[in-house]
């Protein structure tokens, strides 16, 4: 098992363009809901916030757009990710967004710095989540909030009618990631590892995009066939035929008259005592 996790955009995912454009979509599916409930569960305009796996800065600008009067410290692995994001984000001053490459299992940061911390997406990708925690819990303030978004593959992707060809490529990039050392079943983990990282008062929120809320394409993209043919290559794996089968099959079922798409996000809730 990597214990590098299972998310490099040069090594796992290859197609870096391709892939900073689904994560850009998949970051606007889920951002209404996501900001309504980031307020709801106590983040304020004026906060220093701390963010996990930042990516290419899409959910930076998001994060930032709540925190008129606040600051965003962007951790990231990923050189590639970072160069991205201090590009897209290079008219954003210094006092509002730092952007620096760690891990998220050794920040660097001093403790008890910050308000609130956003983990989204990232913790899936880890071969070590709660020694993840527990660094976002050292860095945090006492009193400071924590938030991991994140899905569980057995529910986060209704679709109706039924696609076998989407269930069947879920299944290799699932066993894929396993091998890699993440978990695409993060989603129902997530109070377990942080109440053992040592956070309290957990909770769990789940937020639902409808493909009759957004364009129902759009919604392929978390799981886009060009991605998922490059992270099949990466992986060894020569099954050229399923991803075909798969393109197609999205042609089709975008085309159905009912056809719809469900995403749910769970958003898991800790407090630094
Ligand atoms: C699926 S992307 C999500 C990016 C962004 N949070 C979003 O929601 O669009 C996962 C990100 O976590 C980063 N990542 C993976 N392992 C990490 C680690 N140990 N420390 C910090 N970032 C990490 C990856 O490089 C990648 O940018």
């Amino acid at each position: 098992m990597s214990t590098q996790g299972s998310y490099m955009v040069n090594t796992t995912i290859g197609n870096v363009d391709r892939e900073f454009q689904r994560l850009r979509t998949q970051a606007q599916l889920t951002w209404k809901k996501e900001a309504r409930t980031l307020s709801w569960l106590g983040l304020q305009e004026d906060m220093s916030v701390i963010e996990l796996g930042s990516g290419p800065g899409f959910t930076t600008e998001q994060l930032l757009s709540l925190l008129p009067n606040g600051s965003v410290i962007a951790v990231e692995v990923d050189p590639v990710m970072v160069k991205h994001a201090k590009q897209y984000l290079q008219d954003v001053s210094e006092d509002r967004v730092k952007i620096i490459e760690a891990s998220i299992m050794d920040t660097g940061l001093p403790d008890n710095s910050f308000d609130f911390a956003y983990a989204r997406l990232i913790f899936q990708h880890l071969p070590d989540p709660v020694g993840a925690a527990k660094e976002v819990l050292r860095v945090l303030k006492p009193g400071g909030k924590i938030i991991i978004s994140d899905q569980d593959d057995d529910y986060s992707y209704v679709l109706d009618p039924p696609m076998p060809e989407f269930q069947l490529v879920f299944e290799k990039i699932d066993q894929i990631q396993k091998n890699w050392g993440g978990n695409g079943r993060i989603g129902r983990q997530l109070l377990r590892i942080l109440k053992e990282a040592g956070f309290h008062n957990v909770d769990l929120e789940a937020i639902i995009s409808h493909s009759e809320m957004h364009r129902i394409e759009d919604f392929f993209k978390a799981l886009d066939p060009e991605v998922v043919s490059q992270v099949f290559v990466n992986a060894g794996l020569l099954i050229e035929n399923l991803v075909e089968d798969y393109k197609h099959a999205i042609e089709k079922f975008v085309t159905l008259p009912n056809s719809c798409f469900l995403f749910v996000m769970l958003m898991g809730y800790g407090e630094k005592p």
